[in-house]
């Protein structure tokens, strides 16, 4: 596991976007695997900058979203997949033929779910997986508790993850109480992953899931057995944990 600290969320910003666009231009069909949310909308919007001014073309990298709330239309305003869109495919050359997302309205989920896993497969798996983290330590929608085994599925959603949500995002509609999420068997099965983590409120979950143990009660400490796995906090996110490397 690698850690790197930033004195400024724009400096871990600027950095991450540099990385994963270096990854496209040395592979330019990248099966790219995308969380939505606050932390990864700065690191989508610079990618769409340096995309716009120098390039390269995202045309022939493939997409696949982490996660979607249960019982929402993907036009809806809280939808992952429009978030996505709105901050990644509008802006750049990434092709609609090759943006997955996993669809809140299925009728069949156990369908929905193994079609999704067998769509990573077909396109060669994820190289390059993009993770926030929950206060709580979930990542993607896998919340306390999930086996590190576990794949693509639905999810009840914790009390602290629906407290999380923006409540203006749901005027019309209750606050979902389930989502669908790939599951941390198949997030670790990505042959690199990047972690960001920003402000103090994810200080305790960073604490928890990277000093060390793993268990299912911080979701996110099971990266620490993977290979190829860089966790990028800023000074206030890594403030609980110890030997800190020098923040760039
Ligand atoms: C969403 C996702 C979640 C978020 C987490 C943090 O696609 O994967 O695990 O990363 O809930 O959300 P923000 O970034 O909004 O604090």
């Amino acid at each position: 596991m690698k850690l790197e600290v930033f004195k400024t969320a724009n400096e871990l910003y600027n950095y991450v976007a540099d990385l994963v666009v270096g990854r496209i231009k040395s592979k330019p069909d990248l099966v790219l695997g995308l969380a939505a949310g606050a932390t990864p909308g700065p690191l989508y919007k610079k990618m769409a900058e340096i995309h716009r001014h120098r390039g390269p073309s995202f045309s022939k990298i493939k997409t696949f979203n982490l996660d979607e709330y249960v019982g929402i239309d993907k036009r809806h305003n809280a939808s992952f997949y429009r978030f996505t869109k709105e901050f990644l495919f509008e802006k750049t050359d990434i092709s609609p033929n090759y943006s997955h997302s996993l669809n809140g309205q299925a009728s069949d989920f156990a369908i929905e779910c193994r079609d999704y896993e067998d769509q990573i497969q077909k396109a060669g798996g994820i190289d390059l997986q993009i993770l926030g983290i929950g206060q709580n330590g979930h990542i993607g929608f896998n919340e306390p508790g999930s086996p590190k085994s576990s794949r693509t599925r639905v999810i009840e959603l914790s009390k602290e993850t629906r407290s999380k949500i923006p409540k203006e995002l749901f005027t019309n509609q209750n606050i979902p109480e389930k989502g669908v999420t790939v599951g941390v068997g198949t997030i670790l099965e990505a042959k690199e992953i990047i972690l960001i983590a920003v402000g103090e409120a994810k200080s305790l979950a960073i604490e928890n899931c990277f000093s060390g143990v793993e268990s299912a009660t911080w979701p996110a400490s099971y990266l620490q057995s993977h290979h190829n796995v860089h966790i990028f906090c800023n000074l206030q996110a890594a403030k609980g944990l110890k030997n800190l490397p020098v923040p760039r």
